[in-house]
Order: C-alpha cells, then sequence, then structure tokens
C-alpha cells in the first residue's frame, strides 16, 4: 500500500503535468506524454512564411532554405551546445495573419528572434510586433526600404530596391543602352510601386525616359489593354517589377500579341520555379535583377546548391537561398552573442560584418539592411541564367 506521502506527490506531480500541458501546445518533437515546455536546452526560433495562399511557393521555398540551415546547424552541435528548434507559422499570404502569427510566437511561443517574411507588405505588419516586443527579426527577402526604416530589432539579409532600383535603371540604360522605357507595376503593392518608384527616378538620372507608364490592380487577370497602351507609346523595353504570379498571365497575354519576351525586364519578385514553368518561353531572353543565380560563380553558393539538392532534390531558388543565409546569420549570430536572449542577439546580428552566405558575402550596415551583391539573372532556353554581377567584392 502506498504511503500518504507518496500519493501526494503523486497528485502534485500529477497537477504539475496538467497545468504544464494546459499552457502551451505541445511541441514537435517532443516524447509523448512529456511536457509542452521546450527540451532542456532548446532555443526557439520563430518563422512566419506564405505556406498557404496566393504566393505558397515563397513560404514553401523559405522553410526548405531554412530546415536545411537548422539541420546543418543541429548536426554540428547546435549553438553554444543548445539545439535550436525553428517553430513554423503560416501567414496564408496576407499581412494580417502575419501580424497575428507574430504576436503567437512572441507571446504563446516565446521565441528568442524571428524570420521571416518574404513579401515586403508582410514583413512590415510583422516587423511591427516585433520591433515593439524588442525580438529580433531577420527578413530573408524584403526588399522595400521601409521594412526596416527605425526599427532597431528589424534586419535583413537582401539587398534593398533602393540599391535594386538603381541596378536595374543602369542595366537598361547603360548595358542594354535602351532610353525610352515603359512601366508596368501593381499599383497598391508596397513592393511593386516602390521598386517602380527607385526605378523610374534612377532611369531619368541616367538620361533615358519613362514613356509610358501603367499601375495596374491586384486581382486583374487581363492586362491586354495595359500592353496595347504600353506598345502604343514605343517603348525600347518595359520594366515589370511584380511577383512571377501576376508575370505568367502578363508574359503569356504579349505572346499573343508577338511582343518578345526580351522586351521584359523584371525585379527579385520575378524569381520562382513557376515563372519557369507558366512562361519561359514567352520570356525567352528577358532579365532580372536578383539576389542570386544556381550558376552564379561563387565558392559559397556552389557549396549551398550542392546541399539543397542533396536535401530536396531541386534546384534552390534565390527564395530558398535567401532564407537560408538569414537563418546561418543569425545562428552566427546567437554564437557570437553574450547570451542567447533577444537584446544580445539584436547586438551581435547588428555586428555582422563580411559573412559568407550562399547569396554572398553580407555585411549588416548602420539601418539593419545587407551590403551586399546583387545579379541580374537571363531566361534562356528554359531556365535562370547567371549574366553579371552588379555589386562589388566576391570571393
Ligand atoms: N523582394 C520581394 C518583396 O520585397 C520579395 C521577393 C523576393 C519575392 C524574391 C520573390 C523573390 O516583396
Amino acid at each position: 500500500m502506498k504511503s500518504r506521502r507518496s500519493i501526494l506527490g503523486a497528485l502534485a506531480l500529477g497537477a504539475l503535468l496538467v497545468g504544464c500541458s494546459k499552457s502551451s501546445a505541445p511541441q514537435q518533437g517532443a516524447a509523448p506524454g512529456a511536457s509542452a515546455a521546450p527540451a532542456a536546452g532548446e532555443v526557439l526560433v520563430g518563422a512566419y512564411f506564405s505556406l498557404s495562399g496566393e504566393e505558397t511557393q515563397f513560404g514553401k521555398d523559405s522553410q526548405e532554405g531554412i530546415v536545411l540551415a537548422t539541420d546543418e546547424l543541429n548536426a554540428g552541435g547546435g549553438v553554444k551546445g543548445r539545439k535550436v528548434k525553428v517553430i513554423f507559422e503560416d501567414t496564408k499570404s496576407t499581412p494580417q495573419e502575419a501580424t497575428n502569427k507574430v504576436r503567437q510566437l512572441i507571446d504563446r511561443s516565446k521565441v528568442v528572434a524571428l524570420l521571416g517574411e518574404v513579401a515586403s507588405s508582410r514583413s512590415l505588419a510583422g516587423g511591427l510586433i516585433a520591433n515593439a516586443a524588442k525580438i529580433p527579426m531577420i527578413s530573408p527577402s524584403s526588399t522595400n526600404v521601409e521594412v526596416t526604416r527605425g526599427r532597431e530589432f528589424v534586419f535583413r539579409v537582401c539587398f534593398t530596391d533602393d540599391a535594386q532600383g538603381v541596378a536595374a535603371a543602369e542595366f537598361v540604360t547603360k548595358k542594354l543602352g535602351k532610353k525610352k522605357v515603359g512601366l508596368l507595376y501593381l499599383a497598391q503593392d508596397t513592393y511593386s510601386s516602390g521598386l517602380a518608384k527607385t526605378f523610374s527616378e534612377a532611369v531619368k538620372k541616367l538620361g533615358g525616359e519613362i514613356v509610358v507608364e501603367k499601375g495596374y490592380q491586384k486581382g486583374e487577370k487581363n492586362f491586354r489593354t495595359h500592353l496595347d497602351q504600353l506598345m502604343a507609346a514605343k517603348p525600347e523595353i518595359i520594366f515589370v517589377p511584380n511577383y512571377y504570379t501576376d508575370m505568367v498571365p502578363i508574359a503569356q497575354q504579349a505572346k499573343e500579341k508577338n511582343i518578345p519576351g526580351s522586351m521584359f525586364v523584371g525585379g527579385d519578385g520575378w524569381d520562382s520555379e513557376d515563372l519557369l514553368k507558366g512562361a519561359a518561353t514567352e520570356l525567352e531572353g528577358a532579365y532580372f535583377t536578383n539576389h542570386y543565380a544556381p550558376d552564379v560563380p561563387w565558392e559559397n553558393s556552389k557549396r549551398f546548391v550542392a546541399a539543397y539538392h542533396a536535401r530536396w532534390k531541386r534546384e534552390p531558388s534565390s527564395l530558398a537561398a535567401q532564407a537560408y543565409d538569414s537563418a546561418k546569420l543569425l545562428f552566427d549570430a546567437m554564437g557570437r552573442a553574450k547570451a542567447i536572449e533577444p537584446l544580445a542577439i539584436r547586438d551581435a546580428i547588428a555586428a555582422t560584418k563580411g559573412f559568407s552566405g550562399a547569396t554572398g558575402t553580407i555585411s549588416i550596415d548602420k539601418d539593419r539592411n545587407a551590403d551586399k551583391p546583387l545579379v541580374v539573372v537571363q531566361i534562356k532556353g528554359g531556365k535562370f541564367v547567371y549574366h553579371s554581377t552588379v555589386n562589388e567584392k566576391q570571393p
């Protein structure tokens, strides 16, 4: 028969376990019946991405890059002797859900740092919450200048659209020698309209002219009238800084009108397997500015492409490469931080210089943006082909 003391002990333990399981949902990977608290010493990082909705591919690619980086880290013993666990949440491709999920990751999951999002509109929403809560966040791929502006806890590992707009304008006016430029962009989107603006300002400074400009609305599927109006102004080139989701129908409808693929130049939002699947022939000869290309001639990129290929059996998109870099840079900063806690991690990210990433050598500048190279990619023979590096210093 059990003594009174051990019965009380068992009751107390039971109460404790019930209390734990009520306080938060079980973590993935926890042993059955174990408490919901993270395994001893596990570092929790939050990741918020579009795992469903219109830009699902953004989220899926990014997730694969982060999972690869995390597995590599943990296989090597983790950071400061602790394993890292990344908790993924789905923004459903909307800014509102980005807000909700960042709140949840901070308040409920108690993450020490955040990775996300891809679309600038969603990083702006999530970053507002992260910054107010003083939890460091790194966006892998949001290029709009406002994402990090005035937010001490928000960083990015990609270039900004200030850099990208100027690079695209220089490429168009100097390398391609085209001075009469048409512009087609998604009017209400932060990324698309922001990049259209920096690009057109730079074109004008470089002696070019925006001969026609068309802003389309979200949800538009028929671009034929826009294309007619663009062509009527006789541009030598049309810059379309949008996401691949809209670029596929635009390219298909342009083809009906015999507008050659080489008429188009885009930005990093074009980078997706889906663009090639939907409109590779239509866009044959087109160029776009990007973070990276699978055949980029940099040692570290080659290492990444091989590792990604071994793990996921496909070629990585630039989103996968950027997300991989965001996680690696975060882990590197955690290793250098005085302690694995938000403020110290923030300071270590801010101090990052010469980090060797898959998308180039990255230094974080005083505005929490990445100083790094940019590449021009061409669509050729159904593939993304590296054309040139725009900005500086590669190993
Ligand atoms: N740069 C885009 C943005 O800020 C996101 C993006 C990057 C989309 C790369 C596709 C590929 O919204």
